[in-house]
């Protein structure tokens, strides 16, 4: 920084930018190509640029930010970035609701893979044709020769039957000036001399499929691309699609795995205009469920007691096996799943967050229709997997939505007049609440009052009705024939469920390891909910621990991450298998005090989950 600049660190971009003395901060993130929403262009008046300040001199609020803030947010150190005029260095988080839309896809592959290292190299090669009747040797034996003399260290021991079938045709039409593609000492293909390996990188979610096409000679990533999975349809959970494979849909929803990561790769592959067949290699990461159904192994076993995966090694398969459309000969590269409900995406999110290298102890969660939670305490890492169901998500809901056009991201309540305030994707009108918005709604709701600790709605607040079901909340009423937007006491029942199951296994990790909440150091939230989630909020309801909300990390797509880095490294493969083998699990289901830990955990503010560890005599408290 030059003098008369102050350096402005931004989390969770992991960005430092300059802000020149008289500049206000919204100006400076927008030099710096930050995308942050700003409707009424700086003005103070629509609220979309919200940041919090976590450290360094602010300034007071201005006029506007009294207006628009909370006084609850403007504790937490929310401020509106056009309206803050920085007087030294500062550290500020942008929540995912204040970033553009371009800018939360870049926060998704926040993690870049490490060294560049891939399991599958292309050789520039000259094979001599054989041109006399009496010119021995095969083409198989020239190319050897040819690759020995060409680069030392390069050898052929092996060559794949598809890619021997195209050899002689490949090596006359280009005159043997060719590229052979080998994958350790295995020629897998002859490609043209202008052309290049590409590899893919997959994180197979249950809920969401995200791909990632490199060229493995540049390590350049090509294209990204994110689509529901297709296996949908059949159950929203883990669980129920293990049902539909037991009776009888497992092929179906194999081809259905396939199918979505088919799509992915053909929408990358038109963008990148590049083709099927110069993809040589694939890493696939996932829950144990996926890995299993992908890969056409029995799940019966995964959906009951004691849960156990029918491997725990990392396994290679042709991708033709697979019925991948990739080239003929390309190798789909699977690490191992650590146990029947913590599988390889969580081994991949633990990699890319180098958790094992942290100052611990820390957690790491990675939060969705089941929840996995890493603890490290002095290396040793400790994991379990939550049940906490689909209402992250939106799922089981009245009033719930996946995040897309219409989903009520946030809210901020005026505890004073009761009035709500809802910030919607897309600016539309509201037509459901997604999981990140249901916590802050239910944040708003506990901080004003509205709701009680226990999780009760209470009657004769603001928005508060008793209907033919029970008490019910209004969050708005519709307009132009819509349906108004309710808040069940069912529905706060279900965030309590899956909030408890979350926080039970927290709990559990730290009472084995005789740690207490108070004694972590950092929390590290990976997965599309853990990215947009405001840390405030899951702090605020007791999701997550007691902790300073400057020690609460949000990664992006970390199972994508560390997909990523197993495409390209060598080293990242071995060391993620290295690191399976001394991951310790937890079967939560088996762990004695779970349930009243279960029944703590569903209160909604940290006080009264102590209180009620303390009745129960449970743990060590912060
Ligand atoms: Fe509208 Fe800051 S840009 S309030």
């Amino acid at each position: 920084m030059t003098s008369g600049e102050y350096r402005i660190t931004v989390d969770p971009l992991g960005r430092e930018v300059a802000c020149r003395d008289g500049m206000d901060l919204l100006e400076a993130l927008r030099e710096a190509g930050i995308g942050v929403e700003s409707v009424c262009g700086g003005r103070g008046s629509c609220g979309k640029c919200r940041v919090r300040i976590l450290r360094g001199e602010a300034g007071e609020p201005s006029a506007e930010e009294l207006e628009r803030l909370p006084e609850e947010h403007r504790e937490e150190g929310m401020r509106l970035a056009c309206q803050v005029f920085p007087r030294g260095d500062l550290v500020i988080y942008i929540p995912a609701s204040s970033l553009t839309s371009s800018q939360r896809l870049q926060l998704e592959s926040g993690l870049r893979p490490g060294e560049f290292d891939p399991a599958v190299r292309a050789y520039d090669v000259e094979v001599e044709l054989p041109e006399q009747p009496g010119d021995a040797g095969s083409d198989l034996l020239r190319l050897r020769e040819s690759l020995r003399r060409g680069t030392p260290g390069a050898d052929a021991a092996a060559i794949d039957i598809e890619a021997l079938r195209t050899l002689p045709r490949a090596l006359r039409e280009q005159a043997g000036a060719v590229r052979a593609v080998l994958r350790g000492r295995e020629v897998l293909g002859i490609i043209p001399r202008k052309r290049s390996p590409l590899g893919l990188a997959v994180d197979l979610g249950s809920t969401k499929i995200a791909l990632f096409l490199y060229d493995l000679e540049s390590g350049e990533l090509l294209s990204s691309h994110g689509l529901l999975n297709p296996q949908i349809p059949y159950g929203e959970d883990i669980v129920t699609r293990i049902q539909q494979a037991t009776e009888g849909k497992a092929g179906r929803l194999r081809e259905l795995a396939v199918k979505g990561i088919e799509e992915g790769l053909s929408a990358m592959l038109e963008e990148s205009d590049r083709e099927r067949g110069e993809v040589f290699e694939a890493v696939v990461v996932g829950n144990t469920a996926m890995h299993h159904l992908f890969l056409g192994l029995p799940v019966e076993q995964l959906g009951r007691s004691p849960y156990l995966p029918a491997t725990d090694l990392p396994q290679e398969v042709k991708a033709r096996d697979l019925g991948l459309g990739m080239n003929p000969s390309a190798v789909v590269y699977l690490p191992p799943p650590l146990a029947g409900y913590v599988g390889s995406d969580h081994l991949a999110a633990l990699m890319a967050a180098r958790l094992e290298e942290r100052r611990g102890p820390c957690l790491l969660l990675d939060i969705g229709t089941n929840t996995e939670v890493a603890l490290q305490v002095d290396g040793r890492v400790r994991c379990c997997s939550c049940a906490s169901g689909p209402a992250f998500e939106g799922g089981g809901l009245s009033c719930g939505m996946r995040a897309g056009e219409g989903a009520v991201e946030s809210v901020t309540l005026d505890p004073r007049s009761g009035e709500l305030e809802l910030a919607v994707i897309g600016d539309a009108a509201p037509a459901g609440i997604c999981g990140s918005g249901i916590l802050s709604v239910l944040a708003a709701l506990v901080r004003s009052g509205t709701v009680g600790p226990d999780g009760r709605l209470v009657e004769g607040r603001p928005l508060v009705a008793r209907g033919k079901d029970g008490l019910y909340l209004t969050l708005s009423q519709g307009s132009g024939g819509g349906e108004a937007l309710t808040i069940t006491q069912n529905d706060i029942r279900e965030i309590q469920k899956a909030k408890g199951a979350m926080r039970a296994g927290i709990d559990a990790l730290l009472e084995e390891a005789g740690l207490g909440p108070g004694d972590l150091r950092e929390i590290i939230l990976a997965g599309a909910f853990g990215t947009y989630v405001d840390p405030a909020d899951a702090l605020a309801l007791a999701l997550l621990p007691p902790l300073p909300i400057t020690l609460v990390k949000q990664v992006g797509n970390a199972a994508g991450a560390g997909a990523r880095s197993m495409l390209l490294s060598q080293n990242a493969r071995r060391e993620g298998e290295e690191t399976a083998e001394r991951i310790e699990y937890l079967e939560l289901s088996a762990y004695p005090r779970l349930a009243p830990l279960f029944a703590a955990d569903m209160y909604l503010t940290e006080e009264a989950v102590a209180a009620a560890k303390a009745r129960f005599k449970l743990g060590r408290q912060a």
